[in-house]
């Protein structure tokens, strides 16, 4: 698969005839909203967790060297919280564009605190894109995310940001404090 995915996420989906579209963002989405929307609040998908496993060739990283990313990998019994925005169609040529490093759209249905559901699309990079890394030890990931940089910036900062998004929303998710974890004491010594 390309790596640019912009093109193939355009067809996928015909958003012509909806007046909104919920957007589910557990990664930089859920502290960088360079885009309007129209409401927000947090919710939860379920059967699938967050992950450090995809590269970044544009943002966090370059081609050459890579940073460390979030996507999403299936995990059934796993619950993942994170932003749900209700936007208009018209800004997914925007999220299609900044997503393009891999991420293809999915519909899944989201639930909401109150207990309500509606369906969201969700960017999820799946491990046949290709700038899929996959796992590592998260010490590993650590050392990777410290001494990458991109034309969105440092690595270390969308790790840190998103850490602290997800604690705002109250969620403490053990893969990302547990990089987090590595990245400070490395930046300790
Ligand atoms: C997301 O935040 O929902 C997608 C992955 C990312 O942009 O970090």
């Amino acid at each position: 698969m390309s790596h640019d995915t912009s093109l193939i996420n355009k067809q996928r989906q015909d958003l012509s005839t909806f007046e909104s579209v919920w957007l589910f963002g557990y990664g930089s989405l859920i502290y960088k909203v360079d885009f309007p929307y129209i409401e927000r609040k947090p919710a939860t998908i379920s059967g699938w967790s967050r992950r450090f496993w995809q590269g970044s060739h544009d943002h966090r990283g370059t081609p050459e060297s890579p940073g460390r990313v979030l996507t999403l990998i299936e995990t059934p019994g796993e619950t993942c919280t994170g932003m749900a925005y209700r936007v208009s169609p018209a800004v997914f040529e925007h999220l299609d564009h900044r997503e393009k490093n891999g991420y293809l759209r999915f519909f899944t249905p989201m639930q909401f605190q109150d207990g309500s559901q509606e369906d969201g699309l969700v960017y999820i990079a799946s491990s046949d894109n290709a700038a899929f890394l996959g796992e590592a030890p998260l010490d590993e990931i650590a050392t990777h995310i410290a001494k990458s940089r991109g034309p969105s910036g440092d690595n270390s900062e969308y790790l840190l940001k998103l850490s602290d998004g997800l604690r705002q929303l109250g969620v403490k998710d053990p893969h990302v404090e547990g990089i987090r974890y590595h990245l400070e004491m490395l930046q300790a010594t």
